[in-house]
């Protein structure tokens, strides 16, 4: 059978992890920390620790020639290279290559599309430093397919939500949201959903092809907020205008502010044949509170 192993298995990677290990598939967790390999001992999946940023450090048999690799650890969180694909990339001289790359990248790749309806054919155009990050882990993926002949299936993921991955401590505390006309649009896909994709991206994902993963209902970013707070019985906010609102923000939501976009999944429902548990937020609002 096809050893699988989960680079970056953090939340999204251990609950795909319990998915496999429960059909009977061999299953090997990478994580940088103890602390994370002992969490991840807890709940049944073997795991290896190893710190992408340390290339000379990787102990063999980390991985093996032929193995499936899904790959979740994020970029460091400086620059505008992703340093931990690279070495990753790197280390495939010496174990051998996968069989396929399954990577969760972002949507923010497609940058500020001024609210417009996008699909996978919408160039890209990385304006955060973390998305060009995430562009580069996509192209050093691509060209080490191209040259290896493995096989790589990228997973551009928008925001995700699920169990304890709401914003209540934001609204909470009552932060600003931007006035509804003025509001971004924003994407999500629940936490389960996502998983049912990179599993299916693994399945079904043709060679070297890119799927967006989000539900069927994207809506501004104020109108999430204002879903959550009254789905979790929280005060609404204050709504400001946008350049009021941007003022009081940290710089992280201000780059989030600067973006809007609507994403289509219509390749994810008919390419793969995935079927979201979760289609919009109601849905998924539901089954947490
Ligand atoms: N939040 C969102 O809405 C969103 C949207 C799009 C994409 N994503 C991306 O989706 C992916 C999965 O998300 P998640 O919630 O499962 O992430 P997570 O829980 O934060 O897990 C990330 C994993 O990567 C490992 N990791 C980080 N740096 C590493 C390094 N230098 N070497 C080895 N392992 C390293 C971590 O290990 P330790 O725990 O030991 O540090 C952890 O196991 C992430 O890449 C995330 O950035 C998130």
């Amino acid at each position: 059978m096809t050893e699988t192993i989960i680079v970056g298995c953090g939340e999204v990677g251990t609950r795909l992890a319990q998915r496999l290990l429960a059909r009977g598939e061999a299953v090997r967790g990478l994580v940088r920390s103890i602390t994370s390999a002992a969490r991840l001992a807890a709940v049944g999946v073997p795991s290896v620790v190893y710190d992408l940023m340390t290339p000379d450090a990787a102990p063999a048999g980390l991985v093996t020639a032929g193995v499936d690799l899904f790959h979740f650890a994020p970029p460091p969180e400086q620059g505008v290279l992703d340093l931990h694909t690279r070495h990753l990339v790197g280390l495939f001289a010496h174990s051998g290559n996968p069989r396929r790359i399954v990577y969760i990248s972002t949507t923010g790749v497609y940058g500020d599309c001024r609210g417009a309806w996008i699909d996978e054919t919408q160039p890209v155009q990385p304006q955060a430093e973390r998305s060009q990050r995430r562009w580069d882990a996509e192209q050093t993926l691509q060209h080490w397919r191209e040259r290896s002949g493995g096989e790589v299936v990228i997973v551009r993921v928008a925001g995700i939500y699920g169990p304890g991955r709401l914003p209540l401590a934001r609204l909470r505390q009552g932060l600003p949201l931007v006035r509804p006309a003025e509001a971004p649009y924003s994407n999500r896909i629940h936490v389960e959903d996502l998983v049912t994709v990179c599993d299916a991206a693994r399945e079904r994902g043709v060679d070297g092809a890119v799927y967006n993963a989000c539900d069927d209902a994207p809506s501004t970013m104020t109108e999430y907020f204002l879903a959550v707070a009254a789905a979790a019985g929280l005060p609404a906010p204050p709504l400001l205008p946008l350049a009021e609102a941007s003022a009081q923000v940290s710089a992280g939501m201000r780059s989030y502010l600067a973006e809007s976009r609507r994403i289509s999944n219509r390749k994810l429902r008919e390419e793969l044949g995935v079927v979201l548990q979760y289609p919009d937020l109601a849905a998924g609002l539901r089954s947490l509170f």
